[in-house]
């Protein structure tokens, strides 16, 4: 029976520790069941933090990284060099940090192909490790201040794309190519953890938990199993 599950932490730092032990827990249990444990991170500034705390110890010496494979919920359509790339920002974090290998950090390609290209680049990709019968352990993902999540803005087509789980959109509010997994994907995950910090987010998360925010993106997360929210105070209004 899927469940949502709602925590509220005193600041970014504390949320932070507990996603750090809910994907300890979870890659092991998942390495344990079936060899693997497959998780694509969140982009934007909050994941930072739990990731800078997934290289070091206790975290780093906990997860099995020769048995993960590591992909993008969503990217900028930006080179891997860019200041606004997820990978960028991760790859400094995290993956540079821990001995996972190579080959399995799906990054979204963003040079030398369309954004419509990458897309199906992506798709292909993830495809080798995801199935229906295997589908991602686990997914993070952050939210916006109007109820995005990944890069699926309020109205988009990813709310519903049912072909494909992976699409490049033009996000207007962003001036910018995303490529990003559509919402009927995420949902077909195991297990999602959002990460939310800060006042600024107090308001669209009281939405998201009423009946008028139904509609919004992020609302319309429910993972197969838990659906994690892991909130600081600030952006629980407390
Ligand atoms: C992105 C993200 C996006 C992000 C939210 C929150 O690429 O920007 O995937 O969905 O998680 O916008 O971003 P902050 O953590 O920076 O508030």
């Amino acid at each position: 029976m899927p469940a949502i599950i709602k925590t509220i932490w005193p600041d970014a730092l504390a949320l932070s520790h507990a996603a750090a032990h809910c994907i300890v827990t979870a890659s092991n249990k998942a390495v344990q069941e079936k060899g693997t444990f497959t998780i694509a991170l969140s982009g934007g500034s909050t994941p930072k933090l739990l990731f800078q705390l997934l290289a070091q110890a206790p975290y780093n010496n906990n997860i099995p990284w020769k048995h993960t494979v590591i992909a993008f919920g969503d990217e900028r359509f930006v080179p891997p060099t860019h200041e606004e790339s997820n990978f960028k920002m991760a790859n400094e974090a995290l993956l540079l940090h821990v001995p996972i290998p190579k080959k399995n950090i799906l990054a979204i390609p963003t040079v030398k192909v369309t954004p419509a290209q990458s897309a199906l680049l992506y798709e292909a990709a993830i495809k080798k490790y995801i199935s229906t019968s295997h589908p991602f352990d686990m997914v993070l993902l952050g939210i916006g201040e109007e109820g995005h999540t990944a890069s699926v803005f309020p109205g988009s087509p990813l709310l519903t794309e049912k072909k494909h789980w992976v699409k490049n959109v033009w996000v207007k509010e962003k001036n910018m190519d995303r490529i990003s997994f559509t919402i009927p994907f995420i949902n077909r995950a195991k297990n999602v953890a959002f990460l939310v910090s800060g006042a600024n987010k107090s308001a669209i998360v009281k939405k998201i938990f009423s009946k008028s925010g139904t509609a919004l993106p992020a609302a319309q997360v429910k993972a197969k199993e838990n659906t994690c929210w892991f909130l600081d105070e600030a952006a629980a209004g407390k």
